[in-house]
């Protein structure tokens, strides 16, 4: 791969039709020898991810935290966690990941501080009705118990009771997630204003965007009703308008203001929703012209490997989205989900964490590899922008065979672990060599790991995928370069075409078709037609779980 000699020249609307390449910092490369993925490791691998072909990274929380969630429990939104690097080197990665032509997304955590930020412990030591309580939700208990019935998505009680500053058993804070992560409260006009300042913080200093976490969930009821349900499960489930925590209308008069501030830059900034709301519908509304850029379709991340749904979430992501004008954004994989090549290698399910899905004994890791491969080309051959999990391009799996002992996720903790929790998804990258760490960290490194790796990571490193004609590293690199130079990818109109029943077949403007086969046996190719990429041997015709991209005359 040659060096680009000078900075490739940046479209302002870029954020379209981006490839985006998730880099979950604590498992990607650990420049320090520390266990922990850092920024120098991400500086040392820049080059890398310029060669994969994507258009910008998004990092996810590299803020100073008592990791509690993995960083997501944030500190000081305007600092870098010492375990991560220094701000210098946040600086120098920024500009040198520019300098390769690729954008840097940050993760901002608006829903909640960490209990050790500043607001909070001052919240703590000011007692009950102080102005430093009224930023977070502060209530009496309702008896002995907590103020309502709202449970926390990691599981147990989303209120925690307090010790007051004279020792006596006190009010309760509001915490949708783990106790260590009180919900701010958006009603608060200085909770507001900060925000808008950590924006320009990072803003001023090159990001080019964020990812805005629980995106879904800033705005509660005031009034902080009973949710009323008997069932934990539906307690938490996202039901439309009208749920006193999710998808509140008032949330989106927080955006329009961050889109205020994202446009006052000359390059303009750009957002992305993770926003698990109830149907494409509701998604929509967050991406209003005067609101966000894009939001995670996670609908998309949950549909089976089915041609009749798959196509139906396809449809209706295009339509509602057209409706506001705003691209769509594909993704298969994430830091909190199950790894697709392990729910593709079951039993078709709806659910994307362990706890949904079939049993271990049922995964067949090869299938789910293979669909994968095909998965990666239909999804890089729809409309719009798409995500990529670190790893997603090593064809890495769920990691399901973790001790308990190393589990770190708060949810295996909290639901006394009833639920796996997503840890199996977030273990370190495999680089090269045969044995742990496999190039995550430094040769000569002391500390292992912070998740250990697997002895089979041997077999997809880096390394061992580089230059393998039949890998799937090498089927993303050429996808990437072909969706990069091929002018009816990215952004345009979608049509099906007839095809076998089980065959997803469509063309993006003139000339270019992608073929994916989920039927029961192989399909023909239509005649004529030139083969820019397979997921597999083709012989004329297109095997079971299989993708192509063709040239039509
Ligand atoms: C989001 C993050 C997840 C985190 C949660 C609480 O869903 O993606 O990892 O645990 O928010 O911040």
């Amino acid at each position: 791969m040659t060096t680009a000699a000078t900075a490739p020249t940046l479209r302002t609307d870029w954020w379209r039709d981006a490839v985006v390449y998730q880099l979950y910092i604590r498992s990607f490369a650990d420049g320090n020898g520390d266990g922990l993925g850092d920024v120098a490791g991400i500086r040392a691998r820049l080059e890398y991810l310029r060669d994969l072909g994507v258009d910008a990274l998004w990092i996810n929380p590299w803020y100073p935290s008592p990791m509690a969630d993995a960083g997501y429990d944030v500190s000081d939104y305007r600092a870098v966690e010492p375990a991560f690097g220094s701000e210098e080197d946040a600086a120098a990665m920024i500009a040198e990941a520019k300098a390769l032509g690729l954008r840097v997304i940050l993760d901002i955590v608006p829903n909640h501080t960490s209990d050790e930020h500043a607001w909070f412990t001052a919240a703590l030591a000011a007692g009950p009705g102080s102005p430093e309580r009224a930023r977070y939700h502060f209530r009496p208990g309702r008896g002995d118990g907590p103020p309502n019935d709202w449970r926390s998505v990691f599981g147990g009680p989303a209120w925690t009771q307090v010790a007051e500053p004279d020792g006596t058993a006190g009010e309760w804070y509001l915490h949708l997630f783990d106790a260590k992560q009180p919900d701010l409260n958006w009603d608060h006009p200085e909770v507001r204003a900060e925000f808008e300042s950590i924006l320009r913080f990072w803003f001023d200093r090159g990001v080019d965007g964020f990812r805005i976490d629980v995106a879904h969930s800033l705005v509660k009821d005031p009034a902080l009703p009973d949710v009323g349900e008997e069932d934990e499960t539906l307690l938490n489930a996202v039901g439309g308008a009208g749920h006193p925590f999710w998808d509140r209308d008032g949330v989106h008069e927080v955006y329009r203001g961050w889109r205020r501030v994202a446009d006052s830059y000359a390059d303009p900034k750009v957002f992305v929703a993770e926003a698990w709301v109830a149907s494409p519908e509701r998604l929509v509304r967050y991406l209003r012209p005067d609101e966000l850029h894009t939001a995670f379709n996670f609908d998309y991340l949950g549909t089976p490997w089915d041609p009749a749904a798959l196509r139906a979430t396809i449809d209706s992501s295009l339509a509602s989205n057209g409706t506001v004008g705003a691209p769509a954004t594909w993704v298969m994989s994430n830091h909190d989900v199950v790894r697709h090549v392990s729910r593709l290698g079951r039993p078709p399910a709806s659910g994307h964490s362990l706890n949904d899905l079939a049993p271990v004994e049922e995964l067949d890791l090869e299938l789910g590899r293979r669909r994968a491969r095909a998965a990666a080309l239909l999804m890089l051959a729809l409309p719009g922008g798409a995500y990529v999990y670190q790893g997603d391009e090593l064809g890495l799996w769920e990691v399901e065979d973790l001790p308990d002992a190393v589990r770190q996720d708060p949810t295996f903790r909290r639901t006394g672990g009833a639920e796996i929790g997503r840890d199996g998804c977030r273990v370190p990258l495999p680089w090269s060599g045969t044995a742990a760490p496999f190039g995550f960290s430094p040769d000569g490194a002391t500390a292992r790991p912070w998740l250990p790796q697997p002895a089979a990571f041997a077999g997809v490193t880096v390394e061992a995928q580089d230059g393998d004609p039949g890998s799937m590293l090498t089927l993303y690199r050429a996808a990437l370069a072909l969706r990069r130079e091929h002018p009816a990818l990215g952004e345009g109109p979608l049509e099906w075409l007839p095809g076998p029943d089980g065959v997803l077949a469509f063309s993006r403007g003139e000339g270019f078709v992608c073929m994916v086969n989920l039927s029961g046996g192989p399909v023909a190719l239509p005649a004529g037609a030139e083969v820019l990429l397979a997921t597999e041997p083709l012989d004329g015709e297109l095997p079971v779980d299989a993708a192509v991209w063709l040239t039509t005359a």
